[in-house]
């Protein structure tokens, strides 16, 4: 009785997958248009800048200076991932558990880093940015248990050749609002044709559980509705830190007791 329901399901909803198949075709055909309305395609209250010359003239003059500047950060990003990838494909190698799970990387946008120096109320110019802005370039690291976090600091701070700026635990003292993760602003060498520069690296060293929770709560204190409304999930969200480090302590027991 119980495999004939299923069945019937499925037969339900292939036959919905297929009518808006059929459905999706019809649509597409009655909106082709040929010509081209660049206005319709950019999003509503963009100001539209339609003269090509213009653009192609400003995006050179913006290029010539943020292109190097950028391309430094990328390149000390790069490089410092691949140290990380270099522990992970060690731990495989050996055939250990893998003390990393993934490695994210991300670029601050020119826009970005404008806003950062105008909170900080510093000079809009690219001199202050790269001396006072410390996480143009960002990597986060994100591990199955609390240990292997430690041991992936450990392990930076073990290169001679990295330069440590600064370290911030929100792992044994956790923000107000419940974030947990290690910090560190490191500088790594990067070679050019005449000169080896310092360039400053932001690391993020978290769990997963740290990071279900971070990526969450990003996504819904930054949404419009939540910034647009008078609600407030502070408290709620703190709670799901709590929760989240319980399960967290859980688990990392268990493997403990295997591991150990
Ligand atoms: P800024 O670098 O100006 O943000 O401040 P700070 O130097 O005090 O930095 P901190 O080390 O506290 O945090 C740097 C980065 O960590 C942020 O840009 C976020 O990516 C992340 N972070 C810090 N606090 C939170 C938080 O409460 N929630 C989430 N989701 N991420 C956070
Ligand atoms: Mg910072």
């Amino acid at each position: 009785m119980e495999r004939q329901k299923n069945k019937k399901a499925k037969y339900r909803k292939n036959k919905y997958a297929n009518a808006d198949i059929e459905e999706y075709y019809e649509k597409r055909v009655t909106i082709e248009e040929s010509v081209i309305e660049v206005h319709g395609l950019v999003p509503a209250r963009v100001f539209v800048d339609d003269n090509m010359e213009h653009i192609a003239d400003m995006t050179d003059r913006f290029s010539v200076t943020m292109d190097p500047i950028l391309r430094m950060y990328n390149a000390a990003m790069s490089a410092t991932k691949a140290r990380f990838e270099i522990i992970k494909d060690e731990f495989k190698y050996r055939g250990l558990r893998c003390p990393i799970h993934h490695i994210d990387t991300r670029l601050k946008s020119a826009k970005s880093i404008l806003g950062k120096l105008q909170k900080k109320d510093l000079d809009l110019t690219l001199t202050a940015a790269c001396n006072n802005i410390y996480d143009i370039a960002g990597i986060r690291v994100v591990c199955p248990y609390i240990k292997d976090v430690y041991l992936i600091r450990d392990r930076i701070m073990a290169q001679d050749d990295v330069y440590i700026m600064d370290m911030k635990d929100y792992i044994e003292t956790p923000k107000k609002n419940g974030y947990r993760s290690f910090h560190m602003i490191v500088r790594v060498p990067v070679y050019f044709m005449n000169k080896k520069q310092m360039v400053p690296v932001e690391l993020q060293i978290r769990t997963l559980a740290m990071d279900l929770w971070a990526s969450l709560e990003h996504d819904i204190k930054y949404k419009s509705l939540y910034q647009e409304t008078n609600v407030d999930f502070t408290r709620e969200l703190k709670e799901c830190s709590r929760l989240i480090y319980e399960a967290e302590a859980k688990m990392e027991a268990m493997n403990m007791m295997l591991e150990e």
